[in-house]
């Protein structure tokens, strides 16, 4: 049952926790915002640090550190704990180690009686996103991962880049796994309305470029600083708000698809309208044959990797 003011209960502190807390503080996001962490020193200092930025934040966000109880009136509970990719290493390598903490977790937080909505940041995050649909044993449009919205956001970056155009006036997608099988949605890509593909054929190994930097972009970051966490925190505010000021906007999200795209019992990023309720409606891009395949391709990798854990 939900509070009258909203709350945000944000799991694990660590470097994408901490700076999306940052995040949502500088957005004045939520009235109440509640810090849990294993390590319960680091979300204190957390909660000292962020309050003493309160003087010169856009509006008043009242910010602790606290337990699993304080999930029970929460509207949100975001999941940034577990483990993170170490240099080498590819999301799906985290699978088994992040499934086991998962289960800890959602277990405790469903015990305190929430019953909101979670927002899963954590990798793999389909493959974690479906574990926390079945763990709480919440309706699926209330478990959410971020999905690609980060490579969404770093896709439309690069091609605003490579135009010279406001990375806000590219609409284009990046679906699929967030992991190594994404793929872009060219077919759907525009800028201010004129289709990329139509404007620029000469320019296929550029858009080329363009993705595989998109897809690769946590490896070159992971390689220089051993961590990613700006971008998804942004993201995962952009997601936070989407849902807390009930928008209706299109984000591509991690969500579960119910014979959408030609899948079922997966959960994985597609554009989806998401309210206060959660994923509203998975919205069905009509895809080439290509993206087709590689779509399919990529469920199957993410059911592959889940399944020993699931059937
Ligand atoms: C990212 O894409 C590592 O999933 C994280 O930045």
């Amino acid at each position: 049952m939900a509070n009258n003011v909203n709350r945000v209960a944000l799991i694990g502190t660590g470097f994408v926790g901490s700076s999306y807390a940052f995040a949502l503080l500088n957005q004045g996001v939520t009235e109440e915002l509640v810090l849990i962490d294993l390590n319960k020193e680091k979300s204190e200092g957390d909660a000292m640090d962020l309050n003493h930025g309160l003087a010169f934040a856009p509006s008043s966000t009242k910010i602790w550190y606290g337990s699993y109880d304080d999930c029970k009136t929460a509207d949100l509970v975001v999941l940034c704990a577990g483990a993170n990719q170490k240099p080498g290493e590819t999301r799906l390598d985290l699978v088994a180690k992040n499934l086991k903490i998962f289960k800890a977790i959602v277990t405790d937080v469903m015990e305190s009686g929430f019953d909101g909505i979670f927002i899963v940041a954590t990798n793999p995050v389909d493959i974690l996103s479906y574990a926390v649909w079945k763990y709480s044993g919440l309706p699926q449009s209330r478990v959410i991962g971020s999905g690609t919205i980060l490579d969404t956001a770093r896709f439309r970056y690069l091609i605003g880049e490579h135009f010279k155009v406001d990375t806000r006036n590219v609409h284009a997608y990046i679906i699929g796994e967030h992991g190594d099988t994404e793929l872009p949605v060219w077919s759907h890509a525009d800028i201010g309305g004129l289709p990329i593909l139509d404007s620029i054929t000469d320019e296929k190994e550029k858009l080329d470029e363009i993705f595989v930097n998109v897809r690769d972009a946590a490896y070159h970051i992971i390689n220089r600083k051993g961590a990613t966490y700006y971008g998804i925190a942004m993201g995962l505010v952009r997601l936070t708000k989407a849902i807390l000021q009930n928008e209706n906007s299109i984000l591509t999200v991690s969500c579960y698809l119910a014979g959408e795209y030609g899948e079922d019992d997966v959960y994985i990023g597609v554009p989806a309208i998401v309210n206060r309720n959660g994923v509203h409606k998975v919205i069905e891009l009509r895809l080439n044959e290509q993206e087709k395949k590689q779509f399919a391709h990529s469920a199957s990798v993410l059911k592959e990797t889940m399944d020993p854990f699931f059937k």
